[in-house]
């Protein structure tokens, strides 16, 4: 299908002239026709409440919108991501991530091999090196236990493990800590071993091609940090894993087979949190708990291949992300979780869309006529709310925002005081609080009312109608963030197949690494090298040299000329 046939598609079409109708229709209107309309436009599954009542939609918007996705092949789609077909036209292999998370016993198919035994081959030896590290059996080279866990990876090898972490610190072996090295930027190495006992320190590199500069570069800044610290190349053994696709690469590094922890080119490196790029998850979390995880993405991957799409939670999400950006013009979604525990949701959840989502051609190579991919971002609340909130409100953009929250904490924190209750019901009142202030905000008469002088009325007036999701579950658990990522990873997927585009591949990331590298020579030749480049990038690297070489400059931390 190219992309003047999408534009061109009937169904296409009526969500235009449906979207003149009822675009600017007012989120107050549509409540005041339905009484019922937050029961209405909600859904659930797997635990997690999906209300949608607050975006800008109607009845007839979703049956559209069904109707688009029918006509796009979306059920078709759906169930060949499950059957290993490949997919990932561009690459030509499958995106099966959904294998992963398959339980024991079932079959799935990749070029004639059943894929399932391997995934559980691989859990199973993780299983048994996690529980060896978190019970003090296996250790380190000089016998001390290991307590001190560094993965070093970067992207998808990196993004969604620290999200993990961070989400399921709560349930970790606080006895151990963990840490998380990605940026070539040798600041990010320093300050993660700074403090730290090489004796004691268990380094994961991870990466799918084990080829990625950043990676390889603080592996072996990590090697030299140890070895410098143990004096025995011997210690490699037992201070380094590797997580990758790449045994050729894993062995050059010096990291032998029993120490190498494998997953499949058919897992995305942002699809792999799940797969042995999680390993740091397993070992703070245990084995038990990472289960409870795994089960919890199967059980949002069953909802999603067989519920029909006007109550299937990650059609619908994808849906609207495509209602909102191609007929209500929206570029950018908030994501916005009141918990702290998912402060690094958003930047994972950033790869997870724009890499996937940020393409130019349709799968075949025409050049798409529609927006694609929107821009994602956010911070959890309520620290958003004291500063970029008033653009959610008041700002001339429509930003559509996503809501996470959790009924139950897992830090009560009493409040002192009037009311009582807990810190927790204040963190979902706000949660609530903003979604409703979105949606309806506050007329001049309302303002008016308030007695406030007319010169500030129209400051203080609230347009309202800013549509949000809110995503509701009982408590972060294990299984709630296995799901919520399931979530989203296939609202991702269902936003590719109505654009159709390759939500798999990532070419787009490849330009700037080929440039670094030459790059880098003009940076580190000994004699100012002959510059071929713009203007503008032959004097940065002049300008840089010349700084960097300075000597009255070095001697100081100060940055005055
Ligand atoms: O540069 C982008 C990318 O290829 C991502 O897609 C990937 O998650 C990341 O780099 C890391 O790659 P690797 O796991 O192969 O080191």
């Amino acid at each position: 299908m190219s992309t003047v046939e999408l534009a061109a598609r009937p169904q296409w079409q009526a969500l235009q002239r449906h979207a003149a109708q009822i675009g600017h229709r007012h989120l107050r209107e549509f409540f005041a026709d339905d009484p019922k309309r937050g029961e209405r436009f909600s859904a659930e599954a797997a635990g997690l409440y999906l209300d949608y009542a607050k975006q800008r939609v109607d009845a007839e918007t979703i049956g559209l919108l069904d109707a688009l996705a029918q006509a796009c092949g979306l059920p078709q789609r759906i169930a060949a991501m499950f059957r290993g077909d490949a997919i990932n036209t561009s690459e030509d292999r499958p995106a099966l991530h959904v294998a992963l998370r398959a339980p024991r016993g079932e079959k799935i198919l990749v070029r004639g091999h059943d894929v399932v035994p391997d995934v559980h081959a691989v859990l199973d030896r993780m299983a048994a090196f996690s529980e060896g590290v978190r019970g003090g059996e296996r250790r380190g080279h000089t016998g001390k236990r290991l307590r001190n866990v560094i993965s070093i990876g970067i992207g998808g090898s990196d993004l969604g493990p620290v999200m993990a972490y961070e989400a399921l610190r709560a349930y970790s072996d606080r006895d151990m800590t963990f840490r998380f090295v990605s940026n070539v930027d040798g600041t990010d190495f320093s300050e993660a071993t700074r403090d730290l006992d090489a004796a004691e320190t268990l380094f994961i590199i991870c990466s799918k091609t084990f080829t990625t500069l950043e990676t390889l570069t603080n592996a072996h800044a990590a090697r030299r940090w140890c070895l410098a610290a143990l004096g025995d190349e011997q210690a490699v053994a037992s201070h380094f894993v590797a997580v990758s696709t790449n045994a050729d690469e894993v062995a050059k590094f010096g990291i032998a087979a029993e120490n190498m922890f494998g997953f499949w080119d058919w897992v995305g490196g942002r699809y792999s949190m799940d797969s042995a790029i999680g390993l740091s998850t397993m070992l703070a979390i245990g084995t038990a708990r990472f289960e409870e995880m795994l089960a919890g993405f199967h059980a949002m991957d069953e909802h999603f291949r067989s519920t029909p799409l006007a109550r299937n939670l990650p059609a619908l999400m994808g849906l609207l992300a495509v209602w909102n950006s191609n007929f209500l013009g929206a570029t950018t979604v908030a994501v916005l979780p009141y918990e702290q525990y998912l402060k690094r949701f958003p930047a994972y959840l950033q790869q997870l869309t724009m890499e996937s989502n940020g393409k130019h051609v349709t799968r075949e190579g025409a050049p798409v006529g529609y927006s694609t991919g929107p821009i994602y971002w956010g911070e959890p609340g309520t620290n958003g709310q004291h500063s970029f909130y008033q653009l959610l409100h008041q700002g001339t953009r429509l930003v559509p925002c996503d809501f996470i929250g959790f009924a139950q904490t897992l830090n009560p924190v009493p409040v002192h005081g009037e009311g009582g209750g807990d810190q927790h019901d204040l963190l979902l009142a706000n949660l609530i609080a903003q979604g409703e202030a979105l949606a309806f905000g506050k007329t001049a008469a309302q303002v008016r009312a308030e007695g406030v002088a007319e010169a500030l009325v129209p400051h203080r007036t609230f347009e309202g109608n800013r549509p949000s999701t809110t995503i509701l579950a009982r408590r972060l658990t294990p299984y709630a963030l296995g799901t919520l990522v399931a979530l989203y990873e296939h609202s991702v997927f269902v936003q590719g197949v109505i654009w159709d585009i390759d939500s798999f591949d990532q070419w787009g990331v490849e330009l700037g690494k080929q440039l670094a590298k030459a790059t880098i020579a003009e940076l580190t030749a000994a004699e100012p090298p002959a510059l071929h480049h713009d203007g503008s990038t032959n004097e940065l690297i002049r300008r840089y040299r010349a700084l960097r070489d300075d000597a009255t400059t070095a001697a100081t931390t100060s940055n005055r000329p």
